[in-house]
């Protein structure tokens, strides 16, 4: 059966999707659906067994995929995967920049390896592939998605890894400049989006759990709700779970707005001298 999102223009232009982080989770689920949907796929991950398991899964649905072992954090990977995949398969089409470690350094100022490693992946990691690819991409003057996966750690930011929070936090601005400048380049057919996904089940949560939690999205629903949101032009694909609902979401991101217009303290919400404040506030009654 047809897929209801192979028209968009994008995809209908049929050039490869590029994705970082693409032999798990998120990544190798959206990698399944493009090339499903007709385009070759470039995976692009760590090297190792993950990345050629995740390649055979994808050439077993019918897909052309070229596999390439590629560290998010060195920019000359991203130069190498840039001219690959314009060698292998002509332009691109979708460039999905998701790979992200939850690394957790535990304090805002202990584990100063650890908070380098987790920028260099979560943020430089995606700054990395926009230098690569944007300038050939614009200038090719196609349509094209890039598609930055962020988290609703980097808007909210609650308290126990300020690590991750900052690295999100700053990939989210990133985003919204990198959408800014693009609609405001003559004759680009390129937008960009933040995908911000729910608690889902992945390889960064089976870490922590086995089994799918009833509370958390599969990557495949992660996946579908970004296509309906990019056919709607949605920048902020903010995706609910089958815990937190979309009007949950606005409250929370409003209250911790909230903290700057009002004057509170920071992270609020997590303040025992505002609990109830908050909880009234969740509650329609603030
Ligand atoms: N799972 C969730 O609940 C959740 C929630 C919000 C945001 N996210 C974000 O979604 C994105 C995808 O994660 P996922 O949940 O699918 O987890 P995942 O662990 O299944 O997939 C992440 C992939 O990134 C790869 N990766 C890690 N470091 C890399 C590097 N240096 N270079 C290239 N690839 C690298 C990993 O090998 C892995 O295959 C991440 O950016 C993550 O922060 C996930």
């Amino acid at each position: 059966m047809a897929d209801a999102f192979s028209t968009l223009p994008p995809i209908a232009d049929g050039g490869a999707a590029v994705i970082t982080g693409g032999a798990s989770g998120i990544g190798l689920a959206a990698a399944q659906r493009f090339a499903a949907m007709g385009l070759p796929v470039v995976l692009a991950d760590l090297s190792g067994e993950k990345l050629r398991a995740a390649e055979k899964a994808v050439q077993a649905a019918g897909g052309r995929v070229a596999a390439v072992p590629t560290d998010v954090a060195k920019p000359a990977d991203l130069e190498r995967l840039r001219d690959l995949a314009l060698r292998q398969f002509g332009h691109v089409s979708v460039l999905m920049l998701n790979a992200g470690i939850g690394l957790n350094t535990g304090s805002a100022w202990k584990g100063l390896d650890g908070w380098k490693t987790l920028m260099d992946v979560n943020l430089w990691g995606v700054i990395h592939g926009a230098h690569a690819f944007l300038p050939a991409m614009v200038e090719a003057r196609r349509p094209a998605y890039v598609i930055a996966t962020g988290s609703k750690q980097g808007i909210t930011t609650p308290p126990g890894n300020a690590a991750y929070n900052v690295s999100k936090a700053g990939l989210k601005a990133y985003a919204e400049a990198l959408q800014h400048e693009l609609r405001n380049t003559e004759g680009c057919g390129i937008s960009a989006h933040l995908l911000i996904p729910g608690f889902t089940f992945t390889g960064i949560t089976a870490g922590r759990v086995n089994e799918k939690p009833p509370a958390a999205w599969t990557a495949d629903q992660v996946v579908e709700f970004m296509l309906q949101s990019l056919s709607r032009d949605d920048f902020y694909i903010l995706c609910p779970d089958n815990d937190v609902s979309r009007a949950t979401d606005e409250k929370r991101m409003a209250w911790a707005m909230g903290d700057v217009i009002e004057n509170r303290p920071p992270l609020s919400r997590w303040h025992p001298d505002w609990k109830a404040a908050f909880e009234a506030f969740m509650a329609g009654k603030g």
